[in-house]
């Protein structure tokens, strides 16, 4: 197939939220910290009622209705997420529900993990079925589906929550330049789920920052030189119109758009004009560990580069800003955020992806855009995203209110044998959620 990529999307994302000024009052936070200092508007999280599986069957059953897929014609489902609800059956095999009814029970694919990556390696998988020789003339099917929740602590307000479904196959609107991707991949232990009882991370914050911007250098070069090897010349941001990163918040996705100007700098790309070359040629010659520590450089970076940032990263923005950290969602609800905010000029367009999972996994890619043709065109993902109405329909928590949730969800991690509340006024129709947990923790959920 030609132009193999992504044909169609849609998110889910819960009611439930809480508003980051509110919460860094609460928690007794320097004003402006959370929004200012970590960059975040508000924070989605699952009440006792959702998880990655209802979340995932709701975003699922959403896509196929909404561009009117036949069931039958998914050949492979493959789904990224780093929340584990059981260490050996993958979150997939919930999602066959939905296709057992139809009759179809030949899908391939499994669950992939690592941190926020899994949605990726489930996407890659998926792209890479399709151009071989054992693709089936069906769709594939990716679903990136996460709950962050972390302890108290400087970690809590970058968590977040939400589903993606993909739709894959050839003449997409969203298609891959495949030959264009650079990898780095290394044994750190900078975020990690070893506390099997529990659902938050151990996790060391600065180091993990630290990891995910010598991964984006790392990837940068590589898919940079993979670039210059195809084109004949080299690659720099002005041959791109959108960078979409995974945002674990919002700071972090600011740093590193900086990050690859002073990578450009230093490569001596044209685009860097003399008025930007003085202010960073003071930091030309430190090592890469010191440039990663240099307060003055990254102040330096991000003032030359703001226009470039407003320009190709601020669409991407949305959706990270308001619903937190989605794991292994993020980087699409980022790319989702960029299709809601220019599907009408996305046409001709190149948009490069960076994708983190702390351990750690990360991979540079971009997409080609073109307008596609109904229902697979950018105006019509657009319009089934619909993501203006729904983060205007949530519902906002206390603090209090949101510490309570948090403390229930503690308890029930890993349990058996409990029913759920019976109020589930705050989902919309066609939500699904959990109902009850049996004596064997076997999960039930219901459709709304
Ligand atoms: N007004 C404005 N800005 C403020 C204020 C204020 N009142 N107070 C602090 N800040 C700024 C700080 O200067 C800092 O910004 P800077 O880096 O530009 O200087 C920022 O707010 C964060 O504050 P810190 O004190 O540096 O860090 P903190 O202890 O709050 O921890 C961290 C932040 C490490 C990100 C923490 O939230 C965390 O561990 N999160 C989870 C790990 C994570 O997401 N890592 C990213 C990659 S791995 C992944 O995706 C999971």
């Amino acid at each position: 197939g030609k132009n193999v990529g992504i044909l169609a999307m849609d998110i889910y994302f819960p009611p439930a939220c809480v508003q980051q000024e509110s919460l860094e009052a609460f928690d007794g936070a320097s004003k402006g910290k959370y929004t200012i200092g970590l960059g975040q508007d508000c924070m989605a999280f699952c009440t006792e009622l959702e998880d990655v599986i209802s979340m995932s069957l709701t975003v699922v059953t959403s896509l196929l209705e909404k561009y009117q897929i036949d069931p039958k014609q998914i050949g492979r489902l493959e789904v990224g997420s780093e929340t584990v609800i059981d260490k050996s059956k993958s979150i997939k095999t919930w999602l066959m529900n939905i296709f057992e009814e139809y009759g179809n029970t030949d899908i391939e694919g499994v669950d992939s993990t690592n941190a926020c990556y899994g949605g990726t390696a489930a996407l890659f998988n998926c792209v890479n079925w399709v151009e071989s020789s054992s693709w089936d003339g069906r769709y594939g099917l990716v679903v990136c589906t996460d709950s962050a929740v972390y302890a108290e602590g400087p970690a809590r307000p970058t968590g977040g929550a939400a589903a993606i479904a993909m739709l894959i196959g050839p003449n997409a609107p969203i298609a891959f330049e495949s030959k264009y991707r650079g990898t780095h991949m290394s044994h750190v232990y900078d975020f990690y789920k070893p506390v099997l009882a529990s659902e938050y991370p151990v996790v060391d914050g600065k180091l993990s920052q630290t990891c995910y911007l010598m991964a984006l250098d790392s990837c940068y070069n590589r898919y940079c030189s993979k670039y210059e090897k195809f084109e004949g010349k080299p690659f720099s941001i002005s041959d791109a119109d959108s960078f979409v990163f995974h945002s674990p918040y919002n700071k972090l996705v600011q740093k590193s758009f900086s990050r690859l100007y002073f990578n450009d700098f230093l490569r001596q790309s044209s685009h860097v004009d003399g008025n930007a070359k003085a202010k960073l040629e003071p930091f030309a010659n430190l090592t890469g560990d010191e440039s990663y520590q240099n307060r003055d450089l990254e102040k330096a970076a991000q003032q030359v580069s703001k226009h470039l940032y407003d320009e190709k990263v601020q669409p991407s923005t949305l959706m990270p800003k308001q619903v937190g950290n989605m794991y292994t969602a993020s980087l699409y609800a980022a790319l989702a955020s960029v299709i809601h905010n220019k599907y009408d000029t996305l046409g001709g367009q190149r948009i490069v992806m960076f994708s983190y999972g702390s351990g750690l996994a990360s991979s540079m890619f971009s997409f080609k855009l073109n307008d596609g043709q109904h229902p697979f065109s950018l105006s019509n993902i657009a319009s089934v995203l619909n993501v203006a109405e729904k983060l205007e329909a949530r519902h906002e928590f206390t603090p209090e209110k949101f510490i309570e949730t948090m403390k229930l969800m503690e308890h029930r991690y890993g349990a058996k044998d409990f029913v759920t509340t019976k109020d589930t006024s705050l989902l919309s129709p066609g939500t699904f959620y959990l109902t009850h947990v049996d004596a064997m923790y076997r999960r039930f959920y219901a459709k709304k």
